[in-house]
């Protein structure tokens, strides 16, 4: 890692002094923190930023405090980690939130990143995207928990990798997430052993629930999915592969049942009823999906694709090739032509080549034709990761369908999807 710099430990414990005195003039620390004076002052400014979803979004954790730090400690742990290894397994560092002083010094090496106290540091910045920390006046990290953003942003890389701005709506395919909660003191081997199994990119919302009180198990063994890019959702309808709902259903699912917020979801289908009153993550939905649906497909950047390979590809993709089929216009999908509103239209497993596991432990059972945006950003494809590649997707399909593509054909049908 190219910033590490070897600092004596007096140096860093200046810096880490120098960190937490400039914290309080970042917006961030403006706009969240709580001042340490009482729930009540941390419900008031709560209650101020759910106006905002993108707040919620990056900096609401629903009191998911619950789970992270009452149940798995991870303030402990979180404590014995180093930047470096913290950034190795995928925490992005926001760079906005950084203080010049802090920048300066991270330019030019003086900042050890092999210093745990450096993770709290940035913690209580409100620097780490996704994690929210607090810190006490000893600087001990005493509470943490995590956000929407945590999965669902990255960093540009502007200032090094792994820090730079925010990019809000694109999938952290580097982050861990098994990695990191198996690092939580208090879980078993045998589940730390299977959440290493997981890999960067990858997390199963399917495997287990938090109620508020208690991890409960819902299906074994694991199976993790692609955690997807959640940008270009405006009128597609039903979210999730699986179709399961509409987006402010997922983000209950997952806000409570998953982040462990603190509040209420419930679906018969799948057998689950949490009730958590207060609500601290049904006020939100509303904001929450303004902002979701304000997130724009990222163009493909200049020169990435052949244009006329591409518009070869777009003839092939809607004729011979019969991807349209399924991949209807506008968003590209076929999910809104069920028989009402609010039943979507899906495919079998079998249809798709696709793995039945995973479907079988949804609302639905089966899978929905994923709307096509922004795919040169987020290998790898398909539900479960199977296609690390836009020419693997289209493989498969030729195979699926016997549909006799020449590699010239491939080529071009590959150039139109990184078009989209
Ligand atoms: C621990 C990682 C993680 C966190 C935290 C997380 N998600 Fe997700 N999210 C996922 C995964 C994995 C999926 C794929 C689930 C599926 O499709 O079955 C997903 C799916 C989604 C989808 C559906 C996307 C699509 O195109 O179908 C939306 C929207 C979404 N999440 C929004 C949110 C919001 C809002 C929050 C905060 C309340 C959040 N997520 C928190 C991992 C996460
Ligand atoms: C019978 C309907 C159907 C046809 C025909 C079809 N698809 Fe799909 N497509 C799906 C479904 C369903 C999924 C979701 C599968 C999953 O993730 O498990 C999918 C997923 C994808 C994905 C993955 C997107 C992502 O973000 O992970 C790509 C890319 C794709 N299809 C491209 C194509 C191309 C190219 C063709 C033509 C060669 C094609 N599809 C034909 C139904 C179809």
């Amino acid at each position: 890692m190219r910033l590490m710099g070897v600092a004596s430990t007096v140096f860093t414990l200046v810096l880490t002094f120098v960190i937490s005195g400039f914290g309080q003039a970042t917006t961030a620390e403006r706009d969240g923190r709580p001042g340490g004076d009482g729930d009540r002052r941390h419900q008031d400014e709560g209650e101020r930023r759910h106006r905002d979803g993108q707040a919620i979004f990056r900096f609401d954790t629903f009191g998911d405090e619950q789970l992270w730090t009452n149940v798995l400690q991870m303030h402990e742990a979180i404590a014995t980690v180093d930047p470096a290894t913290a950034l190795a397994v995928g925490l992005k560092v926001d760079v906005e939130a950084l203080p010049t002083a802090v920048i300066k010094s991270l330019r030019s090496g003086r900042i050890d990143l092999t210093d745990p106290a450096v993770t709290t540091a940035l913690l209580r910045l409100n620097a780490v995207v996704g994690v929210k920390g607090t810190v006490n006046e000893t600087g001990r990290l005493v509470r943490v928990g995590i956000t929407c953003a945590l999965c669902h942003s990255t960093v540009d890389n502007s200032f090094a990798p792994g820090i730079g701005e925010r990019l809000d709506g694109w999938a952290n395919h580097d982050l861990n997430v098994g990695a990191i909660v198996a690092l939580s003191p208090v879980l078993d081997d045998a589940l730390k052993a299977e959440l290493r199994t997981w890999g960067p990119g990858k997390y199963d919302p399917r495997h287990h629930a938090f109620d508020g009180t208690n991890l409960i198990s819902l299906n074994s063994p694991s199976l993790p999915i692609v955690i997807p890019s959640i940008y270009g959702l405006k009128g597609v309808g039903f979210e999730t592969f699986t179709a399961d709902g509409p987006i402010s259903y997922w983000n209950s699912y997952v806000g409570v049942g998953q982040m462990g917020g603190h509040g209420t979801f419930s679906d018969p289908r799948i057998g689950l009823a949490i009730t958590q009153t207060p609500d601290l993550v049904t006020p939100k939905l509303a904001a929450l999906l303004d902002y979701q649906l304000s997130l724009r497909v990222p163009d493909p950047p200049r020169g990435s694709f052949d244009k006329e390979a591409a518009k070869r590809g777009r003839h092939l993709f809607r004729r011979e090739a019969g991807c349209a089929s399924c991949h209807q216009s506008p968003n590209f999908t076929d999910v809104l032509n069920g028989p009402a509103e609010t039943v979507p239209f899906l495919h079998n497993p079998a249809e798709v080549g696709m793995d039945p596991a995973y479907a079988a432990r949804t609302a639905t059972g089966k899978y929905r034709t994923t709307p096509l945006r922004g795919l040169w950003q987020h290998a790898p494809y398909f539900h479960d990761g199977s296609a690390p590649d836009l020419l693997a997707v289209v493989n498969h399909y030729n195979r699926l369908f016997a549909l006799n593509l020449t590699a010239a054909q491939k080529a071009d049908l590959v150039e139109y999807l990184k078009s989209l």
